[in-house]
């Protein structure tokens, strides 16, 4: 009883201490972690629950996430890299066969096919949608091409019935990594749920967070076995998820002391999920946001659409923008560096888009890639696109303000 007392006093405590947090008018954030005393009083609670590493809120989260995608599994990891990681070990892809995906990418997205030995035949994307462009895929498609890993950039997509038109025809298995997508549709579907295995960030900078944490979601058995065992050190899992909380008998304890995978550890905490979990409960209303303060902004760069090439989407694509994009049209009217130098000054935030050109990248000077065709729209972003904000932090005050600095940059162009 007095135990029970005292967390009631905590929890009054932590909702006065936060009780008038607000975000600051500056800096003007490209992201960031939207929350109150709601997530603050969860996470407190999982700290005194005192069972720290998988446990039921992580079995919670994961549940509800497979209930907003709509799929059949979900597991929770330390990373959007790390379900990367188990996602594409999962698919056991011969060493050597070759796996399209785009040249303007995330690094992350291909590093873990890169360590296994695979040929990354690096594809074009389009400037505009920010996405792989589907021609090039197609061209790239040979005998020996068993996957195609497709970041769902900025939140946006490719034309994803001819993609999965083309998965079916040449029988060739789709990673998709949504990191930047949760909530974006393509005709009525939600990414994440076209490919074999998806992935998910709950980094604070994307649409919901776990204060870090990623997912990985599958409708397959097998690969959701393969997945939670690579992620478990390399257990042997049968149909039994885990049992971390239930008493164990001696058939599981054999089971979970043979090792299947090469392993790894990557457990998210019950701290983190129960932090996703009240953000999953705001998703809507964060991508309502997102989609009011993209209209805005969209509404305002089309005054400058002699200067930046503006964020286009394809047919059928609903996104849950992750950022808002822009190209430079002509370099010598306004050029990135010092444009983003000044919003700096200004203290609003903008970024280049995530890697460039991946193959720039100085960490992958040693690696083969090979490629289906020119790569110009890719470079292009890499020299000339960056992005800013338009996260669920932002309200009517920050957008004024950042319409009012590019105007006065844009004033002479
Ligand atoms: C497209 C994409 N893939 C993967 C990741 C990696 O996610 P995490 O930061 O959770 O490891 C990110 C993160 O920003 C991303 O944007």
């Amino acid at each position: 009883m007095e135990k029970e007392k005292i967390r009631k006093q905590i929890e009054a405590l932590v909702k006065r201490y936060l009780a008038d947090s607000k975000i600051p008018k500056l800096p003007v954030r490209y992201g960031g972690s939207v929350h109150d005393s709601e997530e603050a009083v969860e996470m407190v609670n999982a700290i005194l629950d005192g069972w720290w590493v998988h446990g039921k809120r992580t079995d919670q989260f994961e549940a509800a996430f497979s209930k907003y995608l709509g799929v059949k599994h979900s597991l929770f990891c330390n990373s959007g890299s790390s379900a990367l990681i188990i996602g594409t070990d999962a698919l056991k892809l011969p060493k050597g066969s070759e796996v399209i995906s785009p040249a303007l990418t995330f690094p992350t997205t291909i590093n873990p096919a890169i360590r296994q030995g695979l040929k990354i035949v690096l594809v074009d994307s389009d400037i505009g949608t920010y996405n792989a462009n589907i021609g090039q895929i197609e061209q790239a498609i040979t005998k020996n091409t068993k996957a195609i890993i497709l970041p769902h950039i900025l939140g946006n997509t490719t034309d994803m019935k001819r993609l999965m038109q083309l998965v079916k025809e040449h029988d060739l298995l789709l990673l998709e990594d949504t990191c930047e997508a949760i909530g974006s549709q393509f005709k009525g579907k939600m990414l994440g749920t076209f490919g074999s295995v998806s992935t998910f960030s709950f980094y604070p900078s994307h649409h919901i967070t776990a204060g870090g944490g990623g997912i990985a979601s599958t409708n397959s058995d097998e690969l959701h076995r393969n997945m939670l065992s690579l992620k478990s050190w390399g257990r042997r899992y049968s149909d039994k998820k885990h049992m971390p909380n239930q008493q164990i008998i001696r058939s599981d304890y054999i089971q979970q002391y043979t090792y299947d995978t090469l392993g790894y550890s990557l457990y998210g905490t019950e701290i983190q999920a129960a932090l996703g979990l009240v953000q999953m409960r705001k998703v809507k209303k964060f991508e309502k946001i997102r989609e009011r303060n993209f209209a805005a902004l969209l509404k305002f760069f089309k005054g400058y659409s002699d200067l930046f090439i503006l964020p286009r989407v394809l047919n059928g694509v609903r996104p849950v923008w992750f950022a808002f994009p822009l190209t430079i049209t002509d370099p010598t009217r306004v050029s990135r560096e010092p444009l983003m130098d000044f919003l700096y000054k200004k203290q609003i935030e903008s970024r280049y888009i995530l890697a460039g050109n991946i193959s720039k990248q100085p960490a992958y000077a040693d690696v083969e890639f090979s490629t289906a065709g020119s790569l110009e729209g890719a470079d292009k972003m890499h020299q000339d696109a960056f992005f800013i904000g338009l996260y669920q932090g932002m309200d009517a005050e920050k957008l004024s303000y950042l319409k009012e600095c590019f105007a006065d940059f844009l004033g002479n162009a």
